[in-house]
């Protein structure tokens, strides 16, 4: 199989810097050499240009929009590029307001191919805030709300088509974190959440079940990591940290499940932030559950 790093280096969307040393750190860790050596074919890409973080307020409820807009058109163009040439996009985060564009583009080529696609949203954080409703301004809160077609043009348009996907092909994995005023709107979105509560109650196995039910040859599967899914305890380079995770063992199982399926077609790691991690821990634990993601197996090789 073909796959292509893409590098992001931006904070334009997040609460704090450093999600811009995200890619850095992945390639640090070896993600390119640890892919090839499972036998996969890899490309890296090197990093994508777009604008400086000019650490501003917020501007009618959105920091940065006009950054966060030619960060999201420049990522879209590229993983549609990849998709094109049949090779799956992996996109080294940066922060999770780059899932607008990247998801978008998945989107796009999934209606010219005649392809379902589900969405895998592994986070703490539900991500589906509007400007009404963001606590923050930052746009890392926003993007599920943006790919179902609520948010502003310049991000809900990037994808050609709005909504850029129907919020029934989300599922939403190990969510802890809904604001206020969020929980209103992703009741409203009928988004499919599996939050850690349920996860404690029928564990991940059947939460993974649940989460892939209906997934059929026909499907793309688009699995958009971010890294504060895990439990702080494990991963602590991340900025917007909230307790009580999925464990090591729990994200393991979670990974090698959608493996099982054999239709990962695009993969986002996002929100890795080095400035708040040890030794490069986060990275590396992020590393190993991508290999289990592609395949990597306990006793098959
Ligand atoms: N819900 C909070 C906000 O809207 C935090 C969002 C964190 N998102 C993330 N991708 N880390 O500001
Ligand atoms: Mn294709
Ligand atoms: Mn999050
Ligand atoms: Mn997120």
């Amino acid at each position: 199989r073909a796959v292509s790093l893409i590098g992001v280096p931006t904070d334009i969307g997040a609460a704090h810097r450093g999600a811009s040393m995200g890619p850095e750190a992945l390639r640090v860790a070896q993600l390119d050499q640890r892919l090839a050596r499972m036998g996969l074919d890899v490309c890296d890409r090197g990093n994508l240009h777009g604008p400086f973080n000019p650490w501003q307020p917020p501007q009618d409820g959105y920091r940065h929009l006009e950054e966060v807009i030619a960060w999201n058109r420049a990522l879209h163009d590229a993983v549609r590029a990849e998709l094109a040439q049949e090779r799956l996009p992996i996109v080294l985060g940066g922060d999770h307001s780059l899932a607008i564009g990247s998801i978008s583009a998945v989107a796009r080529h999934c209606r010219m191919h005649g392809k379902r696609l589900r969405v895998l949203w592994l986070d703490a954080h539900a991500d589906a805030n509007t400007s009404s409703s963001t606590p923050s301004g930052n746009v890392h809160g926003m993007p599920v709300a943006c790919l179902c077609g609520t948010g502003p043009a310049g991000l809900v348009e990037i994808g050609g088509q709005v909504p850029a996907v129907d919020a029934a092909a989300f599922r939403q994995i190990g969510i802890r974190s809904v604001d206020e005023g969020e929980k209103r709107l992703v009741r409203e979105a009928g988004l499919v959440i599996f939050d850690m509560r349920h996860i404690d109650e029928v564990g991940m196995r059947r939460t993974m079940e649940e989460a892939l039910a209906g997934v059929d040859d026909n499907t793309h599967l688009h699995v958009s990591f971010d890294v504060d899914f895990l439990d702080p305890a494990i991963a602590p380079g991340v900025g917007t940290a909230v307790r009580g995770g999925p464990t090591y063992r729990e994200s393991q199982l979670c990974m090698e499940m959608i493996a099982d399926t054999g239709r990962l077609g695009s993969l986002d790691i996002v929100e890795l932030n080095p400035a708040f991690d040890k030794r490069n821990q986060t990275a590396r634990l992020a590393v190993d559950l991508v290999e289990s993601l592609f395949g990597k197996s306990i006793l098959i090789r």
